[in-house]
């Protein structure tokens, strides 16, 4: 029995769809706890490119079982339309091999509705959200007046509080002077895909404990990142979810006594799509990824904003999720660069911090104190094993492991599975 829980350390896109997937293989389960589509998780499997975004990414494997758990935020369609998507590919999604949590909240046209709406009215204070409504979604939840997925076995019941949120939500946005949403299109819809996705559905906790119980070894996809959590995150500029290691077990309904390993995903440098503060934000360094073609989010196609490795937000994530490790990715990005520079520590009123302040006015307000290395000029992404990276990458790591608290055992030096190391 395993319970390997992979969480991102920075705002997200740090390559753990990858990780998870080089480690699905020796896992049974695989689960994912929180977020909703907001997620893009790319993974290369056979050559082929999948990105997924509710579904967990052990899917790609033969042999393992999918869960989406109970804190998930679940759009209907948006979920039959990845299964459609991979059926075209040749892979097709069995109720043996997905199970869905009747627990989970559905995210329905009114949540998207209301985020742009909400997004649009904050103007240059916008939070940059993929206007996938995923905070509404967690706000019918919290405020205990959500439709969760278990009603998408009872149509009646559905259709009726459907209505009842369609009647609500199109009163505020008919105030507002916006569209409104068409209940008879937008019911009709629905109940398709609750035909379609009622053989998915399980008490997925008591699925999960009997795994547990069998001795089954279980990985936790993590969405988004430590700095987008709800409670931990840069504040307001957060996703409305528990992204760190906690919201896998409140996410599931697994215990934390029952967790035996915590990993942690970060690149070898920052970046962050939306808006909020960025203290290592370099537009340079970020000009040179884009002009390398990297860095364009896997959900919006955005191009991403980038930065210096950030070890204050890294360490401090290491606290937060109790990292026994670190899986560094896109080590060859700094691959050619002649000097390279990692943030040790903030400085704030003439003090030096080591954990980012929770108040956004102060955190904003924070400037870098950098550490500067030799980059190692040259290739990295033939490397198969450690031995075969540069003294001074492995230098790097070195430095990035004793700033975080956590050692590197994984690194990425390229998107393919087989662009993996591992110590
Ligand atoms: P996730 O949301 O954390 O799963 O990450 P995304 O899939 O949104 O973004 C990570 C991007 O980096 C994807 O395009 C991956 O294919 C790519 N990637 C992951 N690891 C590596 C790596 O080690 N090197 C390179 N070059 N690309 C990587
Ligand atoms: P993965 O799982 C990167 C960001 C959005 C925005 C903020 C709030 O691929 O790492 P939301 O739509 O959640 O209300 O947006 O969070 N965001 C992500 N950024 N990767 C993600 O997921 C993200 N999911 C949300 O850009 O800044
Ligand atoms: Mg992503």
């Amino acid at each position: 029995m395993s319970c390997t829980i992979i969480v991102g350390t920075q705002w997200g896109d740090e390559g753990k769809g990858k990780i998870v997937d080089y480690l699905t293989e020796d896992a049974d389960v695989v689960v994912r706890a929180q977020g909703g589509h907001n997620a893009g998780h790319t993974v290369i499997a056979d050559g082929e490119k999948h990105v997924l975004h509710l579904m967990p990414s052990g899917i790609l494997w033969q042999g393992k079982t999918c869960v989406i758990g109970n804190g998930v935020v679940l759009d209907p369609a948006s979920l039959l339309k990845e299964i459609d998507g991979l059926a075209e590919k040749g892979l097709e999604v069995k109720p043996s091999q997905l199970l869905i949590s009747d627990a989970a909240h559905l995210n329905l046209p009114y949540h998207r509705m209301l985020d742009a709406a909400r997004e649009a009215g904050l103007g240059e204070r916008a939070i940059g959200t993929t206007r996938r409504g995923i905070g509404p979604s967690y706000g019918d939840k919290i405020d205990r007046s959500g439709i969760r997925a278990g009603d998408l076995a009872y149509p009646d019941l559905l259709a009726e509080r459907f209505a009842a949120k369609v009647r609500e939500n199109n009163a505020i946005l008919m105030a507002a002077g916006l569209e409104t949403i068409d209940f008879d299109t937008e019911v009709a819809v629905l109940l398709d895909c609750a035909l379609r996705l009622q053989p998915f559905l399980a008490n997925t906790p008591n699925f999960l404990h009997k795994a547990l119980a069998a001795g089954k070894d279980l990985l936790f996809e993590g969405a988004q990142g430590t700095y987008l959590d709800i409670d931990h995150g840069t504040y307001p500029f957060v996703t409305s979810s528990n992204t760190t290691a906690g919201g896998a077990c409140t996410g599931s309904g697994v215990s934390p006594r029952a967790i035996t390993r915590s990993i942690g995903v970060a690149k070898a440098y920052t970046t962050r799509v939306g808006s909020g503060p960025f203290v290592t934000e370099n537009e340079d360094f970020g000009e040179r990824l884009h002009g390398m073609g990297r860095e364009f989010g896997a959900t919006t196609g955005r191009a991403r904003r980038c930065g210096w490795f950030d070890a204050v937000l890294v360490g401090y994530a290491t606290r937060v999720n109790g990292f026994d490790e670190i899986a560094l990715t896109n080590l060859d990005g700094l691959d050619g660069l002649e000097r390279i520079k990692l943030c040790s520590h903030y400085e704030l009123d003439g003090g030096r911090l080591d954990y980012p302040p929770s108040r956004i006015e102060d955190y904003t307000r924070c400037q870098p104190i950098y550490e500067e290395m030799d980059g190692w000029g040259v290739d990295t992404t033939q490397a198969r094993n450690f031995e075969d990276l540069p003294e001074k990458a492995r230098a790097y790591l070195d430095r990035i492991a004793s700033l975080s608290g956590a050692p590197v055992t994984i690194v990425g030096v390229g998107p393919d599975r087989s662009q993996t190391l591992v110590q």
